[in-house]
């Protein structure tokens, strides 16, 4: 038999088109795939009989991903048959394993938690991407990497321009700046989020045009969008709400605590507020006491508006201690020390910490969160809400527990929760 030699390998290749792309690569990311995301092509059965598993099927995979799709699609008939085996695990697999449920399901649910008005119409971004890859990489990164990961995902140039795509831009101020469209073009030439997203460990910010090492990186929380959303202007004090308020599912009010210490609530907070130390005490101390505390974390991040970009420093920003001649007594913030006080009472029963309630810099503030019953039960919580159509009620509760130790057994398998509570009974799917 006639050897093949690499050179005409690769002849054939050229000829045959970019289609078919295999061995010998170059790079070993490479590989052929469907970059794109595609309307389904059913061969509509007009006389074929719906069995209630081919229904079940539809339900299923509606519900996972959140797309309609026919009746006939081969998808569903898959999963009709592992219904009909009894393999409902293997049913569901087949809907969390569709470029629909990555670039719908799970890019809605992360877009709603990347910028402050929680939409889900949130452009992609850096977040939104990070939040994809690691759901579409469950077996190897468990959920509470989303805080503590140092790693971000991007488009893989590879990849795109290995089945036919062009590159995307992917200078610092493309990847690393709100105003780059490194994202953003992966949305417009409506790419699979699965098919093209890779992971890229070592965060980075940029500093005069150049990429360097992130000196806190802490997953989403220090992604550009998170930082672009809540680090813009203000106090740094948005850092801390919506950390919270994102990834433990609880609004400021719903953990304000009168009774906690005030030894840090900042300068800039007037504690006669019209001429009345009591509205201090009964309110203004409920917030700022148990946010004021933790927001020394943020100490050295800032974000530029005009060139949208994250910046840090290596002293506390200005922001922190501006309008100090307010209340000049109050807390004056000199390094990233941080404290939680929201740990007694209602806050430690909804949060369940199980780390230290004090640290440095974002890192640790990050991982305290993440490893949080808290943390664990809001990502049940807000993926009950996006597959079951509905927030879990307070009779739930149980339930959100119980599921989140679950969630917390499978090594935080994200794509794993999502199979597991579309079967819950109260989820109403069947
Ligand atoms: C319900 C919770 C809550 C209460 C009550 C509250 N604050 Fe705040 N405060 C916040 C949050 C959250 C921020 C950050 C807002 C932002 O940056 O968008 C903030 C920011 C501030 C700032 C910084 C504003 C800036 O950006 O320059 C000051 C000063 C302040 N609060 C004073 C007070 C005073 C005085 C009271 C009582 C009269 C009070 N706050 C009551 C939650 C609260």
């Amino acid at each position: 038999m006639k050897k093949t030699t690499l050179s005409q390998i690769a002849i054939a290749q050229l000829t045959l088109g970019a289609s078919l792309v295999i061995a010998p690569m170059t790079s070993a990311q490479a590989q052929t795939v469907d970059i794109m995301m595609r309307a389904p092509q059913v061969m509509p059965e007009p006389n074929a009989v719906i069995t209630a598993e081919r229904t079940r099927a539809s339900n299923l995979f509606k519900a996972l991903t959140s797309v309609s799709i026919p009746i006939d699609d081969p998808r569903l008939k898959s999963m009709e048959t592992y219904i009909k085996a009894g393999n409902i695990a293997a049913a569901e697999h087949v809907a969390t394993d569709d470029p629909l449920f990555y670039n719908f399901r799970v890019a809605n649910l992360a877009a709603k938690m990347s910028t402050r008005d929680e939409s889900a119409r949130a452009p992609l971004s850096d977040f939104v991407a990070t939040f994809v890859g690691v759901v579409r990489d469950s077996d190897s990164t468990p959920a509470t990497q989303l805080l503590t990961g140092n790693f971000y995902y991007r488009g893989d140039n590879a990849v795109i321009t290995a089945n036919g795509g062009t590159a995307l831009p992917e200078a610092p101020m493309d990847l690393f700046s709100l105003k780059g469209t490194h994202y953003s073009q992966i949305a417009s030439r409506n790419y699979s989020l699965k098919a093209v997203l890779k992971r890229v460990d070592g965060q980075q910010i940029v500093v005069n045009n150049a990429a360097v090492a992130h000196p806190d990186p802490a997953g989403l929380i220090t992604s550009v969008a998170f930082v672009g959303a809540h680090a813009v202007a203000g106090t740094n004090r948005r850092m801390v709400e919506y950390s919270y308020r994102e990834f433990m599912c609880t609004p400021i009010a719903n953990w304000a605590d009168g009774t906690s210490p005030d030894d840090r609530v900042g300068q800039d907070v007037d504690r006669m507020p019209g001429g009345s130390p009591n509205k201090f005490l009964t309110t203004c101390k409920n917030c700022h006491a148990n946010m004021d505390g933790q927001r020394g974390a943020f100490g050295f991040l800032d974000y530029n508006d005009n060139q949208g970009i994250a910046t840090f420093s290596t002293t506390v920003v200005q922001k922190m201690l501006r309008n100090a001649d307010q209340y000049p007594q109050g807390f004056r913030m000199t390094n990233t020390s941080w404290i939680n006080y929201a740990n007694v009472g209602k806050n430690a029963d909804q949060f369940g910490w199980r780390s230290p309630a004090s640290g440095t810099g974002i890192g640790q503030f990050a991982t305290m969160l993440s490893k949080s019953q808290g943390f664990s039960r809001c990502m049940v919580r807000r993926v009950f809400t996006d597959v079951c159509k509905r927030a879990p009620v307070a009779t739930e509760e149980s339930m959100v527990r119980s599921v989140a130790d679950q969630f917390e057994a499978s090594n935080y398998h994200m794509r794993n929760l999502f199979e597991m509570v579309v079967l819950r009974p109260e989820c109403g799917i069947n």
